[in-house]
């Protein structure tokens, strides 16, 4: 069993830490933030991961889990260490802000005085392994003998405790010019998923970072080509539902990731998209990419489509009474970053309406973001007297709601349905007018 450190207590690296443990290995988490710190100490997970807490439990338990803000015994604790700061996108520009990232690398580093290897786990722009790697042995005392690899993470939120103990796949991008322990370590650590046979794909520093960016792209742009065609199904009368099943059944295409609706959002999604073409354009090779920007286009623009289809509903949104039902930005998750959910209701909201929000998990995250919105304790309280009922989350309590739960609780029998996972039948049959995205 190895010793390793954990940068990062956020979602990637309070999960990674966790779950490092669950493996069996000796695990440090450090973060600078002492409330977060605090919570995880007392076994308390800082945001709505199903499953994760236990994981926490269980290794606090054990000890073979920890946590500390000080990056001296970080340094002495472990000649591994795993990086998971965030790296959001910059205020005003498209490109990531790479100051945790670095930072971690300038409290870390001078502090090496023996070999090490960082594993870099965040999603960074090309080219950010090799820089970092050149600074921290310039700055650490050991100087060549510390190591940079790049061990990009796919956790879904949601998924999270599931996808690092069994990952699609494994990817460790190695220094070309100085392989060193890198591998072999990263062997050790994760020994346990390749004897369950989990891909193990070794590279170079570059292809692993671009491997996530891709990976990330590649999800947006699918769900921006099913929400696009959405929009033909809507002018065309056809329904984009049954045409993704059609086309799904294909192998080459898949149907995972083409729910239309009102797009993606997230910590993840929308700013790598940003940030990769930010890097390609510092590369010289933005053409590349340009089809991104209109990736982006196409997700924002569901999220004023949806304003248009409650405008519709209402008659005017001046003084009408609207129900949002989901503010995360997915179901399982109280994550509100760049929710199109929470935008959606923002946007109503300022063209005069009286929205009230409902959310299973992310009522705290939304009240801290928009704290102007109405909040309701549930799903029927948000419903009472509304002109319209507008579902932009997919929550399992949603998509199991029925007509007769809202009979007699709203004004006007009017839903908009936006991630098309309700029966239209069930609706229609009760009277209601229900409208999904993309479908007649
Ligand atoms: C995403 C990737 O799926 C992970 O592999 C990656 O590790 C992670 O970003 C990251 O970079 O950290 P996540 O942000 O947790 O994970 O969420 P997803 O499940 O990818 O969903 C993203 C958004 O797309 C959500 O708003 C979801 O509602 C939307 N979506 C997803 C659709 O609109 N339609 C679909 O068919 C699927």
């Amino acid at each position: 069993m190895s010793r390793i450190t954990v940068l990062g207590t956020g979602y990637l690296g309070a999960t990674h830490a966790a779950c490092m443990a669950e493996l069996g290995h000796e695990v440090l988490g450090v973060d600078v933030d002492p409330s977060k710190l605090a919570r995880l100490e007392a076994g308390e997970v800082p945001f709505y991961e199903p499953g994760l807490e236990e994981v926490l439990q269980r290794n606090l338990a054990s000890g073979r889990l920890r946590f500390s803000s000080s990056y001296e015994e970080a340094a002495k604790f472990a000649d591994i260490h795993f990086l998971g700061v965030g790296t959001p996108q910059k205020k005003g520009e498209f490109a990531a802000d790479m100051r945790y990232v670095d930072s971690v690398i300038e409290s870390l580093a001078p502090l090496l005085t023996e070999p090490a290897v960082i594993f870099g786990k965040s999603t960074v722009p090309v080219g950010t392994a090799e820089r970092l790697g050149a600074r921290a042995r310039e700055i650490a005392p050991a100087g060549d003998g510390v190591e940079v690899a790049w061990n990009p993470e796919f956790l879904r939120e949601g998924f999270a405790v599931k996808d690092t103990l069994h990952p699609d796949r494994l990817v460790l991008g190695v220094d070309r010019d100085r392989p060193g322990r890198a591998e072999a370590l990263a062997r050790e650590v994760y020994a346990q998923l390749l004897d369950e046979g989990i891909p193990f794909v070794r590279t170079d520093l570059a292809t692993a970072e671009l491997v996530k960016a891709s990976a990330n792209a590649f999800l947006a742009t699918k769900i921006s080509f099913i929400n696009a065609i959405s929009e033909v199904c809507e002018a065309s009368g056809a329904d984009v539902t049954v045409l993704a099943d059609a086309i799904g059944h294909d192998e080459r295409i898949g149907r995972r990731f083409l729910n239309a609706g009102i797009g993606f959002g997230g910590g993840c999604l929308p700013k790598d998209i940003r940030a990769f073409m930010a890097r390609a354009g510092e590369l010289g090779a933005d053409q590349a990419l340009t089809f991104l920007r209109e990736v982006d286009n196409i997700n924002m623009r569901r999220r004023t489509r949806m304003v248009e289809l409650a405008r519709e509903a209402c008659g005017s949104l001046l003084g009408a009474r609207v129900a949002i039902l989901g503010a995360a930005f997915k179901p399982d998750s109280d994550d509100v970053r760049d929710s199109p959910a929470l935008n959606v209701a923002g946007q109503i909201q300022l063209q005069g309406a009286t929205v009230n929000v409902y959310d299973p998990k992310a009522m705290a995250n939304s009240k801290a973001l928009f704290p102007t919105l109405t909040y309701s304790a549930n799903a029927l309280e948000a419903c009472a007297g509304a002109d319209v009922v507008l579902v932009l989350t997919e929550w399992a309590e949603f998509r199991k709601l029925l007509p007769a739960d809202l009979e007699g609780v709203v004004r006007t029998k009017s839903l908009v349905d936006g991630r098309n996972c309700l029966r239209p039948e069930d609706w229609r049959e009760a009277g209601w007018t229900y409208r999904g995205l993309g479908r007649p």
